[in-house]
């Protein structure tokens, strides 16, 4: 089978692309025959070794790739739920894998796709869900509270904009370009600013009549997090979900005792919570299927390309250019 793959780790430049074994499922495992690939943040945090674990993977080539959907060609022996001809949306939990024809998934980490939604109807599966979590499980946000999203032009911003909105989110979102926030007024933004020219704080309050936003989602953390205290409601929570300018720093601590005269309070968020809870996962996945069927959330495509072009697709993601999600056609 054809797949995008590597030998070391590094920059967009290690991707190789060409024939790969075909894999076999495990007893637990499904083999998939992908038709739509995701391609974010995850899979740059492999391919430039953010996964040490991996490395013994390498030498006889290692396909990366953590997302797809596709058409199920067979189950190991114990699979109890998923059967050959299904439609699923995965998410590998290696983070590997997924960037080829053909890639194999544990059983719970596969989400049967309903009638009327095909594989290439949920480019970025995942970021519905994740999105749809950390608004409604992580964050509990609903109709008359309001939130601030920073980097909001990525494939997860672009859905947690479209779902807020349709739950009557009073929503403040911000970039780092004009281009992006274009991009953010049209999916219907409230409040939208380039953050690097403007001042968070001013705007956020201003936004909300001085109380400041009720949720705050903040994938970067670094020294930035505690400002962030600055325009958060009283009761209000800040939802970490990466921190791509690196780990809050002390004093954080003094941060958080001073949080208690706002009853204010930091959660961070991981996917992985679901890892033992596929109920839920599932509960989540269909909420969010409802919202593509009744058109309240449109997956916002950045490019496609072929998966023979998987480098430049990387390039893409690793610019920062990207708005929206990039996905490629095997
Ligand atoms: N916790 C979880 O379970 C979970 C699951 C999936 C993804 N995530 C995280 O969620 C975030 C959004 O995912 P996504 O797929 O939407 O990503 P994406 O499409 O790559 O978008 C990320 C956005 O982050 C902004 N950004 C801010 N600081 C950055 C930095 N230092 N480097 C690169 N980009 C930066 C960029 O916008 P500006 O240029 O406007 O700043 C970019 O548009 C990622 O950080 C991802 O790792 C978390």
């Amino acid at each position: 089978m054809k797949a995008a793959y590597i030998h070391s780790f590094g920059g967009p430049e290690v991707i190789r692309f060409g024939d790969m074994p075909k894999p076999s499922p495990k007893a637990d495992e499904i083999l998939v025959r992908n038709k739509i690939i995701g391609v974010g943040k995850p899979d740059y945090l492999v391919r430039s070794g953010n996964d040490p674990y991996l490395a013994e993977a390498l030498a006889g080539g290692l396909i990366i790739g953590n997302e797809s959907a596709g058409i199920v060609e067979k189950v190991g022996s114990d699979v109890k739920t998923i059967r050959p001809g299904d439609k699923v949306a995965v998410l590998n939990a290696t983070g590997c894998g997924s960037h080829a024809e053909y890639s194999v998934s544990k059983e719970q980490y596969a989400i049967i796709l309903p009638e009327g939604i095909e594989p290439e109807m949920v480019p970025g599966v995942l970021n519905l869900q994740v999105a749809y979590a950390l608004l409604f499980d992580a964050g509990k946000i609903g109709e008359g509270d309001s939130m601030y999203i920073s980097g909001a032009a990525g494939g997860i911003g672009t859905t947690m904009i479209q779902m807020a909105k349709s739950a009557g989110i009073k929503t403040i979102a911000s970039a780092s370009s004009e281009e992006k926030c274009k991009v953010l007024r049209k999916l219907g933004a409230d409040t939208v600013f380039n953050y690097k020219e403007s001042d968070t704080k001013e705007i956020v309050l201003e936004a909300t009549d001085g109380k400041g936003a009720d949720v705050i989602y903040d994938q970067t953390a670094g020294k930035e997090l505690v400002e962030r205290f600055d325009y958060l409601a009283d009761f209000g929570q800040i939802i970490l979900y990466n921190w791509l300018n690196g780990s809050p720093e002390l004093p954080q601590l003094e941060t958080v005792i001073k949080c208690a005269w706002h009853a204010q309070a930091i959660r961070p968020f991981s996917f992985h919570v679901f890892d033992d809870k596929p109920e839920r996962r599932m509960a989540n996945a269909e909420k969010c299927f409802d919202m593509i069927r009744d058109g309240r959330v449109k997956p916002f495509v950045c490019k496609e390309f072929p998966l023979e072009q998987a480098r430049q697709a990387h390039e893409l993601l690793d610019s920062g250019n990207a708005i929206g999600k990039i996905i490629m056609h095997p």
